[in-house]
């Protein structure tokens, strides 16, 4: 299984606020329906409510919870979901929280990431840590003002 990352990030590193994401950024949300599609997304049960409770369509929603979620996908232990299906041809994204991205980048291959260039005062937040030491680092523009970089161990 090829496990990836998608995520946008403040100037802070903040990822979120109040439950939800303090900014719009349509380009964002455009590359990561492009990316993501046909794959299996892993998500944070915060996450997960963070979206009303809705699933992503054309993908397969898995939520880490502790607890058990009616008609969804819901596991306990990614590291473990994530060998369990290694040997598979399978692409998975991990899309957030912030629990996951700091906890489980070390098993990616790719972390995409969009910079929203302002403090959008955001009350969660990623390591910097998450991006590998060792990379190749490529920039591109989403939009005029937004960035989207891309690190791999490829
Ligand atoms: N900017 C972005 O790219 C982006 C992406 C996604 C989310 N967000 C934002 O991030 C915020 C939510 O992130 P968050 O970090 O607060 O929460 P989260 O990671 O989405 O969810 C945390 C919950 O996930 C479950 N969980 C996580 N790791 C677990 C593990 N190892 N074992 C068992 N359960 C585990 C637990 O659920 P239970 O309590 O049910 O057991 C935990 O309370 C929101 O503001 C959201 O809008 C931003």
């Amino acid at each position: 299984m090829i496990v990836n990352m998608i995520l946008a990030v403040d100037d802070k590193m903040g990822i979120g606020k109040e439950g939800s994401i303090p900014w719009e950024c349509q380009a964002h949300t455009d590359f990561f329906n492009k990316i993501t599609r046909s794959s299996i997304v892993l998500m944070g049960r915060k996450t997960f409510d963070s979206l009303g409770r809705n699933k992503f369509r054309k993908r397969k929603n898995v939520v880490v919870t502790s607890d058990k979620i009616k008609n969804i996908n819901c596991i306990e232990d990614p590291e473990q979901f994530i060998k369990h299906y290694i040997d598979s041809d399978k692409e998975l994204f991990i899309i957030g929280g912030s629990s996951l991205f700091n906890k489980y980048a070390k098993y990616t291959e790719t972390i995409y990431v969009t910079r929203i260039p302002e403090d959008c005062e955001c009350d969660v937040f990623v390591s910097g840590k998450i991006f590998f030491k060792k990379v190749v680092r490529t920039t591109d523009w989403l939009t005029k003002d937004v960035v989207l970089e891309t690190y791999t161990k490829k």
